[in-house]
């Protein structure tokens, strides 16, 4: 089966006419994400190559009023009608030991990304010169709609993080600094939700451009966006399974990571620049070696893709991409049967550049580079590729790079039997 990106932000709308009865004053748009190159290397300091992604999370909303009865609290009800997120103001305290309690929130859902970003927003409202005048005493309401999968790799969560943010810097009129925000996101996600992730998903989602993947090096969290050629498509093949930060092999991972790097005598992997020491192996236990090689090798591989796509060489930047899921089964073991699966059917597709498996690991989607006129019978051959291998069914979301996390026009994603007196648009 094929997806065609679903239109959110008229779901998100028109949930927000049906609960509250009127025309939302905003709707934000937050992309998903895929990382072309560089898994696993951003809590190392490395550099990645994530590209946002048209399938995106929404949310509408409007500020409340001071008359109205619920003017301090912030609730957001989700498409799928099951209990709202509800936040009193002001913000609840956000602490780098985490809250009491951050277990039963890290099992509550989308609900505690909620909390723990309106919570990282307020701490910014309340310090910082930049936020002068800047009031998180006032509440807002919204709806949400989304077409990311949770769990699947594609940062169902960084946008809803950042969705969250945005609503409430409109609200409390903050400046919108995307990579802060990226940051405040980012420590919501750490200290409030308890996922040790890094921070990749949250800048892709803020930062990214239409048109470009975005190099990011973590040492410095510098940014460069690079064009992604016309003629390619992002094939996102997603496997049907799912897995969870907080309790998958993921913290275990940046253990070992940190454990060889301390081992070596640097403060990050990163520091070992191209090669690992000749006497690698003599300092690290096997496993340490196999996760330090992945990532040395794999801040070669996103420089590599980098200067292929400038160049416009496909038959590379694929090939490279291959390398990468390799180095990602074999040495930093965070691939998985279907995963695998999903890449070997991609590889033998018509018009494949390259793919690999994207994101965390363990379960959800490959992506694919893919020539755009191939998109058809690419779409069919993994497809079937897949099913005959896993027994699955699978899903192919054709993708190009959208930009980052952003206000959208209200008028045109209303019902259309919405009445007239309630079209109120709020774009910037
Ligand atoms: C998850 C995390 C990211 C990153 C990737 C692996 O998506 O949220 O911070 O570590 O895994 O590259």
């Amino acid at each position: 089966m094929t997806a065609e990106a679903p239109d959110a932000a008229r779901r998100a709308v028109a949930a927000f006419v049906e609960t509250f009865g009127a025309a939302p004053r905003y709707l934000v748009r937050s992309p998903g994400r895929v990382n072309l190159i560089g898994e696993h290397t951003d809590y190392n300091d490395g550099l990645c190559l994530p590209v946002a992604v048209g399938l995106e999370l929404c949310l509408a909303f409007s500020p409340a009023e001071p008359t109205d009865e619920a003017a301090a609290l912030i609730e957001v009800f989700s498409e799928d009608r099951d209990a709202p997120a509800r936040v009193h103001l002001p913000p609840p305290v956000l602490s780098a030991s985490g809250p009491p309690g951050r277990a039963a929130r890290a099992q509550a859902g989308w609900t505690g990304y909620v909390e723990g970003v309106v919570a990282a927003m307020g701490s910014a409202a309340g310090a910082g010169a930049s936020q002068a005048g800047a009031d998180a005493s006032r509440g807002w309401f919204g709806t949400l709609a989304s077409d990311l999968p949770a769990g699947a790799g594609l940062s169902s969560s960084a946008a809803l993080e950042l969705a969250v943010a945005r609503a409430c810097a409109v609200t409390w009129r903050q400046d919108w600094d995307p990579v802060e925000a990226a940051r405040l996101a980012h420590r919501a996600e750490n200290h409030w939700v308890g996922a040790a992730t890094g921070l990749l998903d949250q800048l892709a989602c803020a930062t990214s451009t239409a048109g470009h993947a975005l190099r990011i090096d973590f040492r410095d969290l510098t940014t460069l966006p690079v064009a992604v050629p016309d003629s390619v498509v992002v094939a996102i093949v997603d496997t049907g399974t799912r897995r969870d930060l907080v309790t998958s092999a993921y913290g275990q991972r940046r253990a070992e990571c940190e454990r060889a790097a301390a081992r070596l005598g640097v403060d990050s992997l990163r520091d070992l620049a191209d090669r690992l020491p000749a006497d690698a192996a003599d300092r690290l236990d096997p496993v340490e070696l196999r996760r330090a090689r992945h990532i040395v090798t794999e801040n070669t591989r996103v420089q590599e893709v980098v200067a292929a796509l400038l160049r416009s060489d496909l038959a590379h930047a694929g090939a490279v991409l291959l390398d990468g899921h390799r180095s990602l089964r074999d040495d930093f073991e965070v691939c998985g049967p279907e995963l695998d699966a999903a890449v070997a059917a991609c590889r033998t597709a018509p018009g494949c550049h390259g793919a690999r498996m994207t994101g965390g690991g363990f379960a959800g989607c490959v992506i694919a580079l893919i020539d755009a006129r191939s998109a058809d019978t690419f779409t069919e051959a993994v497809l079937r590729g897949y099913r005959a291998a896993t027994g699955r069914d699978g899903v192919v979301h054709l993708c190009r790079p959208v930009g980052g996390t952003s206000l959208i026009p209200v008028q045109e994603h209303l019902p259309r039997t919405t009445n007239d007196s309630t079209k109120e648009s709020g774009q910037e």
